[in-house]
């Protein structure tokens, strides 16, 4: 399965507007939106089309469509939704999952608080949506909860991933591929990744 680092020129100039602590709230929120939609360009790139028969204003054709149930973004609060917001531009009609996860500041293990998705989720692609791929216990947690609730086609997207996050993850779940607009050089001791963005939620919502 394996990892993807989406390396286009465009990704990595916007990240290196975000990484900056300078930029402001609304700058990171709009990057991270626009960045959205470059990293959904490609983890939705092989996405499996039929075709349909439709009248042009000139003649028939059959015509390329998606195949298959409207797949699913599933964001994990509430950084996740820096990212959802962009993919809904890209794929109006997919169908959302959140699901809350905090880490415990002490133990770094991800509590769950608040889950709700699509009913069908065996028969759709679920993309699980989280800019940092820090130690991974949350994304661990996230699909592990969607695979309990049936799941079984899934893939992660995030902004940055650390090497740490990125060995536990793949231990865990081998099945799921990893897409992300970097790797970065390690974790720090209070769970961060370094250099990274400091704390997404924080960046893109203007708390601390
Ligand atoms: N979560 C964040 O928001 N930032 C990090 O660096 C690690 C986890």
């Amino acid at each position: 399965m394996g990892v993807t680092v989406v390396d286009h020129p465009l990704v990595q100039h916007k990240l290196t507007i975000m990484r900056d602590k300078e930029t402001s709230t609304a700058s990171f929120r709009r990057l991270l939106r626009e960045i959205s939609l470059l990293l959904g360009y490609e983890v939705t790139r092989d996405l499996e089309l039929t075709t349909k028969t439709i009248e042009t204003p000139i003649e028939t054709m059959e015509a390329p469509i998606l195949e298959g149930k409207k797949l699913v973004f599933a964001s994990v609060l509430r950084a996740g939704n820096g990212l959802l917001e962009g993919l809904l531009d890209l794929v109006p009609a997919a169908r959302v999952a959140h699901i809350g996860l905090y880490r415990d500041h002490e133990t770094l293990e991800a509590i769950e608080y608040f889950f709700k998705a699509p009913s069908d989720l065996a028969d759709r692609l679920v993309i699980v949506v989280d800019p940092m791929l820090a130690t991974a216990n949350s994304a661990i947690a996230a699909i592990e909860k969607l695979k309990g609730r049936g799941a079984t086609n899934l893939r992660y997207l995030c902004l940055l991933a650390a090497p740490e996050g990125i060995e536990r993850f793949t231990k865990a779940h081998p099945d799921v591929p990893v897409y992300t607009a970097a790797i970065d050089r390690h974790l720090n001791e209070k769970g961060y990744i370094v250099p990274g963005l400091g704390d997404a939620g924080d960046r893109l919502y203007g708390t601390k």
